[in-house]
């Protein structure tokens, strides 16, 4: 069989995504973002998110298709987010795709959107080795996964016992009075400021931490130290140095995702690791996992930073793979999964 065909629908949170792949080869990746509606917020309101979706989802499919130059009989199948996300957002999507599969008589995969970030990188680098381990880091989860076979085969290895890694940027963002969303604001402010100015706490990495969560992540006690940090500041009357807390914040950060994301490929004798989420959008994250990852012999796949965000191409590459490993499409009466657990790539 030729390459699959294959329109992928992202709509779990903020950004409307629709993505055209024929295996891993990138056709369209059209991308309508609301976030400009909630940054008064300071966060992403689901009914404001659900109502943009509803307006972009028909002008995006449309767009990604012209795009792509082909028509939509030509699909071999439509794969959707199918969770976990805001159940508003999610619906939409998925209504979506449900329409047009069952419209055009095409098979319908609800696939995991952390899967999607995992796999993304299909589409810059061609298909992933076998087994490799991921670093998955996005506004709602931290993992590190073992990935055997991205349509058949991913473990959980470690996660994050409170605050994942992206709202660890927007809270801080936020109590330094920085916009939504807080990752590429600091990342920025960051660049200018001294990383090694305050020494901030790195979550779950003392002796007696790593028995019982070696591969796991905490970030709201990093928080709160900058908060309380920031907090002391104010009362000595002095003022914040934004640039060194962003520079530190940021440090501490990706210190710890790249010491426990090399541990766990150490640990399971795996030399491939795999960046994705929004956050592998930062560029000390990414910097720095190339250092330590060429120190130890690991061959290191990250995706370019406009692939790391939500999109539809990296739901699309993961239908692909399922479509080519003959995983059963998924029913037409699906429902969305809020909560969708990361070993569950399709429904
Ligand atoms: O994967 P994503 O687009 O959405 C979710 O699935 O959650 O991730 C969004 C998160 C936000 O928390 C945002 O602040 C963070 O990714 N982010 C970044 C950067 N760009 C986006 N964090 C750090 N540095 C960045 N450059
Ligand atoms: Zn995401």
């Amino acid at each position: 069989m030729s390459e699959p065909l294959i329109l992928g629908i992202e709509s779990s949170c903020d950004e409307t995504g629709v993505g055209i792949v024929r295996g891993t080869e990138l056709l369209a990746n059209e991308v309508a973002s609301s976030v400009d509606e909630h940054v008064r917020f300071g966060g992403v309101v689901p009914e404001i998110a659900s109502r943009a979706h509803l307006e972009a989802i028909r002008p995006t499919v449309a767009r990604a298709v012209r795009q792509a130059n082909i028509d939509l009989t030509e699909l071999d199948a439509i794969a959707v987010t199918a969770g976990p996300g805001l159940m508003g957002a999610l619906v939409v999507g998925l209504s979506a795709a449900k329409a047009l599969a069952y419209a055009l008589d095409k098979p319908l995969y609800g696939v995991n959107h952390l899967i999607g970030h995992v796999g993304v990188d299909m589409v810059e680098h061609g298909a992933l080795p076998k087994p490799s381990m991921a670093l998955l880091v996005s506004g709602g989860h931290t993992n590190i996964l073992r990935v055997g076979d991205i349509a058949s085969d991913v473990e959980e290895i470690g996660t994050t016992i409170d605050d994942a890694a992206g709202e660890a940027y927007d809270k801080v963002a936020r109590l330094l009075g920085l916009p939504y969303p807080g990752g590429p604001v600091i990342d920025q402010l960051a660049a200018e400021g001294d990383p090694t100015a305050i020494a901030f706490p790195r979550g779950l990495t003392a002796r007696h931490d790593l028995d019982k969560h070696r591969f796991d992540f905490s970030f709201s006690g990093l928080k709160t130290a900058v908060a309380r940090w920031v907090e002391l500041r104010h009362r000595d009357g002095k003022d914040i140095p934004l640039a060194d807390v962003a520079a530190s914040f940021q440090e501490a950060v990706a210190d710890v995702l790249t010491a426990k994301a090399i541990d766990a490929c150490a640990a399971y004798g795996i030399d491939s690791l795999l960046l994705g989420g929004g956050v592998a959008a930062n560029s000390r994250l990414r910097s720095l996992l190339a250092v330590r990852c060429e120190v130890a012999g690991i061959t290191l796949r990250r995706p370019r930073p406009g692939l790391c965000t939500d999109n539809g191409a990296m739901i699309a590459v993961v239908g692909a793979e399922l479509v080519k490993a003959d995983v059963p499409p998924s029913s037409l009466d699906i429902s969305a999964d809020s909560g969708m657990p990361v070993s569950q790539i399709s429904m």
